[in-house]
């Protein structure tokens, strides 16, 4: 089954060509963090113009580049949600069209079905497995059971993990996005004396709390006389670095344990993160779980991560219909195959 996933809910628009739910024959992201970037966060208006924009060039280049016809598709799937209403809408009314021209099968998929199951596109990763999906919007983590099976065991009671990179990156004066950014300059490994808080770490509990961090750096900037100097910007990232990486991956570690689960997969776009991705593989040599992380194009938002869950539903003949509507939010416990 030849697939034309698309997605554009948040600030990428992406469409990719995916065969059988494995091979990826194109996967192209246009992005608009240049949009953004002088705004310091993403502008929902805009991004619904931009995806309004670029999605039908980029449909077009995405079958040229897998050396496709458009009738050579068999179905279309679609980020339906969680996301931003409108930049949502933009990807769900093009796929509606495309599909009804088409006269194939039309699919609404979940954005963190997509993330989570990203990894299968690069290697078989068997369930059960616990699923951590960390990005600008989620700081979730599952137990996955098979596609569509999925328990939600803990969650961030504020801020994401990439929402709180972004604001900590903001406070400095690094741009967005602000995950890439803090990641670059914690490279260097240097915290100096600085020790942010770790939010939750000792309580029983799966869930997560970010905010605490993201104030204790806006407390420490105040104390500071004057603005922070080069090397101080880079001390304040990576202790701000440290302190999530050390929480996320004690709480992913310890849901591994409570589950029983031997494999674990690390998906969204904070997986990028070197620092994270660094722990876990020194962590690997310490116990007897496996993480996966996905290549960071699959980690990040892309189209061809939709795939994976559209063609097993849509091979079980599980489809939606042109009243298919964008959601902003959709807990993905609702989700089922
Ligand atoms: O999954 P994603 O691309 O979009 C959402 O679904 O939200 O994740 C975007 C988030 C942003 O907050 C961005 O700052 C963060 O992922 N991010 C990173 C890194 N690369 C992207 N955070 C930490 N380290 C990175 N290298
Ligand atoms: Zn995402």
């Amino acid at each position: 089954m030849l697939l034309l996933a698309l997605e554009s809910s948040c600030d990428e628009t992406a469409a990719a060509v995916v065969r059988d739910g494995k091979h990826i024959l194109s996967n192209l992201i246009a992005s608009q963090v240049d949009l953004h970037a002088v705004y310091g966060g993403v502008v929902p208006e805009l991004a619904s113009r931009r995806h309004l924009e670029v999605i039908n060039p980029l449909v077009e280049e995405t079958l040229l580049k897998a050396d496709i016809h458009q009738e050579d598709l068999d179905a279309v799937v679609v980020t339906r949600g969680p996301g931003l209403v409108g930049a949502l809408l933009v990807g769900v009314s093009f796929a509606k069209a495309y599909a009804y021209a088409l006269k194939v099968p039309l699919l609404g998929v979940h954005h963190i079905e997509g993330h989570i199951l990203a990894i299968q596109l690069e290697r078989e990763v068997a369930f059960p497995f616990l699923a951590a999906a960390v990005s600008g919007g989620h700081t979730h983590l599952y137990r996955v059971d098979g596609i569509g099976q999925y328990r939600l065991l803990g969650r961030t009671v504020d801020d994401a993990a990439g929402e709180a990179f972004d604001k900590v990156a903001k406070m400095l004066g690094l741009g967005y996005p602000g995950g890439p950014v803090i990641d670059r300059l914690a490279v260097s490994g240097d915290d100096g004396d600085i020790v942010f808080p770790r939010p939750m770490l000792k309580k029983e509990t799966l869930d997560f709390s970010f905010s605490g961090v993201k104030t204790a750096v806006l407390n420490y900037l105040h104390r500071l006389k004057g603005p922070p100097t080069e090397k101080q910007v880079s001390q304040i990232a990576s202790a701000f670095q440290t302190a999530v990486v050390d929480v996320l991956t004690q709480k992913i570690m310890r849901a591994a344990d409570m589950e029983n689960l031997e494999r674990i997969v690390i998906a969204g776009g904070v997986a990028c993160n070197s620092g994270l991705r660094r722990r876990f593989d020194q962590l690997a040599e310490l116990t007897d779980k496996t993480v996966y992380f996905p290549s960071p194009i699959l980690c990040a938002d892309n189209a061809a991560m939709l795939a994976v869950a559209g063609d097993y539903y849509l091979t079980k003949g599980i489809s939606s219909g042109l009243d298919l509507n964008a959601v902003s939010s959709w807990p993905l416990e609702q989700v089922t195959g």
